[in-house]
């Protein structure tokens, strides 16, 4: 005889209408999303139109997408998903050690890291790759600046790739990108900035090092002409990201590394609209003693070899 549904059989009943899913993964997912959505339903109790307040939101969410902007994943990214996802997916420490290398090490020289670092012992944090790595960046060599405009105040990044044994990896890649002083990327601004401002792809020398110049990042508000932005703005959040340089390194043997170094002391450093800083993650950009030098700033980063 047929179950009349209600609020008790509810979840059972679609749960049970997938049982037939071949995929074992696909059956997981879904059974997990419909217990979760239909306790959600019974926990908030939502009217007629509350739901469909929601479905608009959601509609709206994919109408803002198209091939250069997705509105999905920034809705992914305020809510905290895709740092948690990005979280599980890259745990970093290699089992039966300790220790966190990267991050800040004081104004060492590239060599001069090799001691520092010889200890490591855990990867580099990883973080979210965010919507602006849209291009290919152009191919620099090592001391290139990648601000191609002259604005902002100049500074000096530099460090070393190594494996998570403290071994240096030559040749790395390093694939760095970040917004201008005003906190726009290129992309952002084709009629006003140059395409690759902002941009470039590195190989680490002999030694594992690098260094380029660029500017010292500014903190910068994610997109707001969207539903996202309606919903930082019914819930009195700020849009802001502090002041970060993305990049992408890649060695051999090695997993890609996907993360950010974050500016120390830089506004909204504790409160990401997106949740991506980690501790591990923030550096000091030292200004120099005479104002007409760069600031300096180093940041190792610790690849896992691949398991
Ligand atoms: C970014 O850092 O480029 C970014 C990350 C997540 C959402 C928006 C922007
Ligand atoms: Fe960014």
């Amino acid at each position: 005889m047929a179950t009349d549904f209600t609020e008790e059989t509810a979840a059972d009943a679609v749960v049970e209408s997938f049982a037939t899913t071949p995929d074992p993964r696909l059956r997981e997912l879904l059974t997990s999303l419909v217990r979760h959505l239909h306790a959600f339903v019974r926990d908030t109790e939502p009217t007629i139109a509350e739901w469909e307040r929601a479905i608009d939101f959601l509609t709206a969410t994919g109408q803002k997408c198209d091939s250069e902007r997705q509105e999905f994943i920034l809705l992914s990214d305020v809510l905290g998903i895709s740092m948690l996802v990005e979280t599980i997916n890259n745990r970093t420490t290699v089992p039966g050690r300790g220790g966190l290398p990267g991050g800040s090490r004081g104004m060492e020289s590239p060599r001069g890291s090799a001691r520092s670092s010889s200890r490591a012992s855990a990867a580099t944090e990883s973080t979210v790759l965010g919507p602006f790595h849209m291009v290919v960046s152009p191919r620099r060599a090592l001391g290139d600046t990648i601000d191609l405009v002259g604005t902002g105040p100049q500074c000096v990044l530099e460090g070393r790739v190594l494996s998570a044994d403290g071994t240096p990896l030559p040749g790395a890649e390093l694939d760095v990108w970040q917004a201008n002083d005003q906190g726009f990327y290129d992309v952002q601004q084709p009629d006003v900035q140059p395409a690759g401002n902002g941009r470039g792809l590195f190989t680490a020398d002999q030694d594992g090092a690098y260094w380029f110049r660029t500017i010292v990042p500014t903190h910068y508000p994610i997109p707001t002409d969207g539903p996202v932005g309606t919903l930082l703005e019914a819930t009195k959040r700020h849009p802001y990201r502090p002041a970060h340089i993305h990049f992408i390194v890649t060695a051999p043997g090695h997993r890609p590394l996907t993360t950010h170094i974050f500016v120390a002391g830089s506004p909204y450093i504790e409160s990401d609209a997106v949740f991506a800083v980690r501790k591990s993650l923030i550096t000091e950009f030292t200004p120099a003693d005479d104002p007409g030098q760069p600031a300096r700033a180093h940041f190792d980063i610790v690849l896992l070899p691949e398991s």
